[in-house]
């Protein structure tokens, strides 16, 4: 019934050189962030650095379209305009993180499941109504010595499958997003051999509740050392690393596969998403980004709370956005970092 709907949104979605901006961060999420700069985190505080985001000068060059957390997408910028129409206005997409969140797979468990299925056509609908296009719903899985477990990949899987499922009968593109997190000492070939095993769980899911691969986005890490690892990986080991297991896991009836940042540095985040561009081999997807933070660290550091540094800031967003947006194509050079 959406069918057409649907390829639209992911053709928008996966623009040549465009990528996502993942500002969807929770309520407990941006204080933390808000935090680093002593701000507090209020409904007023939260639309300001929002709406300081979404009126960067050209940004829509760069993004296609942006995730927002359900509070964002109802609010209305100081001049009365909502934001999601705000963005709409520059050919952007809004789009909506639709879980609920984490929470112990069991009593006292290390591992996380995700919340959020019941009541999610209805809450789609009126999403979509605002003006939504896509939905975001994030598993996360740890390494650790025994790490993730098979219920953390099977439950995980059951989830993002059925959220998908529920999106797209809504008319709603879903992005997929496994999240293998980087904490932890594992090696780049641990990273590899998990996310495999995660990936082929997700897709054999998703081919059981039906979901049609055409109209989905893949949200997924890329293969890479654990954070506290001794041997870290240059970009042509994490492209190397990175391509061969999508190329591995993903139907290539999958239009778009792009990356979170998953806390690496907005140099690492660029640099590797370029190595795999640039990667001399056969790629069926588009291989761009959807980055929280390491689109946005260094405009909230700049902006800092203050009105007299939105100008500033949101040159520091154009920033990445512009060298990620290389990147997507493959033209990220590192001294393209010196230009501001
Ligand atoms: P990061 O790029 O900061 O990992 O955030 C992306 C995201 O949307 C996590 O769910």
């Amino acid at each position: 019934m959406y069918s057409d709907t649907l390829n639209n949104t992911v053709a928008a979605m996966t623009a040549p050189g465009k990528g996502l901006l993942a500002a969807d961060e929770s309520t407990n999420t941006i204080k933390k962030r808000f935090d680093t700069i002593t701000l507090e985190s209020t409904e007023e505080s939260r639309r300001d650095y929002r709406e300081m985001l979404f009126t960067t000068p050209q940004i829509s060059d760069y993004i296609s379209g942006v995730i927002l957390f359900e509070e964002t997408l109802s609010q209305v910028a100081r001049s009365g305009q909502p934001l999601a129409e705000l963005l709409i206005a520059q050919g952007i997409l809004p789009g909506i993180k639709v879980d609920k969140g984490l929470i112990p797979l069991n009593p006292g468990s290390a591992e996380k499941c995700t919340q959020g299925l019941d009541g999610l056509g209805q809450k789609l609908q009126q999403a979509r109504e605002l003006g939504a296009r896509f939905a975001k719903w994030r598993g996360v899985y740890s390494i650790a010595h025994t790490l993730p477990s098979r219920q953390s990949i099977h439950v995980n899987a059951e989830g993002l499958a059925r959220y998908a499922a529920i999106c797209q009968s809504e008319g709603i593109v879903p992005i997929v997003e496994p999240e293998v997190l980087m904490d932890g000492e594992h090696d780049i070939h641990r990273c590899e051999r998990v996310t495999t095993e995660v990936l082929a769980a997700v897709f054999n899911a998703l081919r059981t509740h039906g979901v049609t691969l055409e109209q989905m986005i893949l949200k997924p890490n890329m293969v890479l050392p654990g954070a506290e690892c001794t041997v870290q990986a240059g970009p042509q080991e994490v492209a190397e690393a990175t391509v061969r297991t999508f190329k591995r896991t993903v139907p290539a009836a999958v239009p778009g596969i792009m990356f979170l940042s998953g806390g690496q540095s907005e140099q690492a985040a660029s640099a590797n998403l370029n190595a795999i561009n640039a990667l001399n081999t056969s790629k069926p997807w588009v291989l761009s980004y959807s980055y929280g933070r390491a689109l946005q660290a260094p405009a909230l550091q700049t902006w800092g709370g203050r009105d007299e540094n939105v100008t500033a800031a949101q040159t520091a967003l154009a920033k990445r956005a512009r060298l990620n947006s290389a990147a997507a194509v493959g033209g990220y050079r590192a001294e393209m970092e010196q230009v501001a």
